[in-house]
């Protein structure tokens, strides 16, 4: 499930004094220490647990009263990598910061003298779960600032149903602890485009990959989560892409059983690039000026106003709520054509270069192999144009985008 289109890194500054760090070294994490925590160990997981925040309680009562994060959720137990027939860890995915592991709670030792604590998270055991541990060494502060999103977004009325399950930050390991939800939908389009290559018909062919019904649900579902993104929770995801939507089998009978709807819930993953939209001019805690320096660019799905050579020379790209809807329609562009690399084969530069006239790109996507099935004023094009354009003052907003990607 390694991305087959990692990001490229552009001339973006990684430390403050603006000199590149050295190459990425893995640092394998250890993410399961031998012994079981103490009472008092425990106690002190406990408390984390129950005061990260300041007023949890009014949180969840104003949805839009953005909840105060000071420390990101811990999580209280200790989990055990899952490994192959090789002795292997197991990974579910690569990205830029990260590798991340299929895990499970660690079992009691049998062993073990100490009476066996049940796990004080609400985690069953065995219940497969994700660990994203950094990759190197300047990812661990990028991993803690997007323990605190996850943390916060944990906390807003909704999330379940638009963002990956988190369950706590393991201190020790600097890693995230997650459900396992192990269908990105990069994934998930290279394997529908294979299979509509396969049986591709004349009727089929102008059609989205999946289908025009579908892919309108799955449109409609990913609109949907963004603008609870912005305009509930108060975020910007800053790094929308197919491999950071994961993909968890629709909870709903009908979905399942109707050909006509996506039968997947998109769920938003990789809060690594986030940024916390300004509430009442105030600034928030765990500030995310760094982050933003720290983000890396994945081209063809990155707003061309991220990409203009005064913001990448500057240092000062901040994703905002426009450039995650383009994000959001490139990646339901490379969802319709399957193709994950939206224009046809040139070089990194070139594709850099296409990226900047992002605006244009739908007129690129029709240049590829696949450009068939985005017809000119099919629906496809009619929900994807106006949250592309240029001018980020007149690009479409989540509310309005909904009610047109629902007719
Ligand atoms: N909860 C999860 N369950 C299963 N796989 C996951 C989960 N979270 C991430 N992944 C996989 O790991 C990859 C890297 O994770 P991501 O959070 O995007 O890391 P990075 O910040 O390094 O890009 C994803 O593209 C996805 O394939
Ligand atoms: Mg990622």
């Amino acid at each position: 499930m390694t991305p087959t289109h990692s990001p490229v890194q552009l001339s973006v500054q990684t430390r403050q004094d603006g000199k590149a760090l050295p190459l990425p070294t893995p640092t394998p994490p250890s993410l399961t220490p031998p012994v079981t925590p103490t009472v008092k160990d425990r106690s002190a997981a406990e408390q984390s647990i129950s005061s990260p925040i300041e007023a949890p309680a009014e949180a969840k009562v104003a949805q839009l009263a953005r909840p105060t994060v000071w420390s990101p959720l811990r999580f209280p137990d200790d989990v055990e990598i899952s490994r192959d027939a090789h002795d292997r860890p197991i990974e579910f995915g690569r990205g830029a910061w990260s590798i991340v592991y299929k895990a499970r709670l660690k079992p009691c030792a049998p062993s073990s003298l100490a009476p066996c604590t049940p796990p004080s998270s609400p985690t069953a055991v065995g219940r497969v779960l994700a660990v994203k541990a950094p990759l190197r060494r300047d990812a661990r502060p990028v991993l803690q600032a997007e323990s605190l999103t996850l943390t916060r977004l944990n906390l807003t009325t909704g999330y379940e149903r638009h963002v990956v399950p988190f369950h706590g930050y393991l201190a020790e390991s600097e890693a995230l602890v997650m459900s396992a939800i192990p269908l990105a939908l990069s994934t998930y389009i290279e394997d529908t485009a294979d299979l509509a290559r396969k049986k591709q018909t004349t009727a089929t062919m102008f059609n989205p990959i999946q289908g025009t019904d579908a892919w309108q649900d799955l449109a409609r579902k990913l609109i949907s989560g963004l603008g609870w993104l912005h305009d509930t929770a108060g975020i910007v995801h800053g790094d929308i892409k197919p491999h950071n939507i994961l993909l968890r089998p629709s909870s709903s009978d009908s979905d399942s059983e109707d050909a006509d709807t996506f039968p997947y819930d998109p769920l938003f993953a990789d809060f690594s690039s986030a940024l916390d939209l300004p509430m009442d001019g105030a600034p928030s805690p765990g500030d995310t000026t760094s982050r933003t320096a720290m983000s890396a660019f994945t081209p063809p799905f990155t707003a061309p106003e991220l990409l203009s050579l005064a913001s990448l020379t500057s240092g000062d790209v901040a994703p905002t709520p426009a450039s995650d809807v383009f994000s959001l329609a490139a990646t339901l562009l490379a969802a319709a054509t399957g193709d994950l690399l939206l224009y046809p084969g040139s070089s990194n530069l070139q594709r850099l270069a296409m990226a900047r006239e992002g605006q244009q790109i739908i007129e690129f996507a029709r240049s590829g192999t696949n450009g068939c099935r985005v017809p000119r004023k099919g629906v496809v094009e009619r929900i994807i144009q106006p949250a592309v354009c240029k001018d980020t003052t007149q690009r479409i907003a989540p509310p309005e985008w909904l009610v047109l990607a629902s007719t």
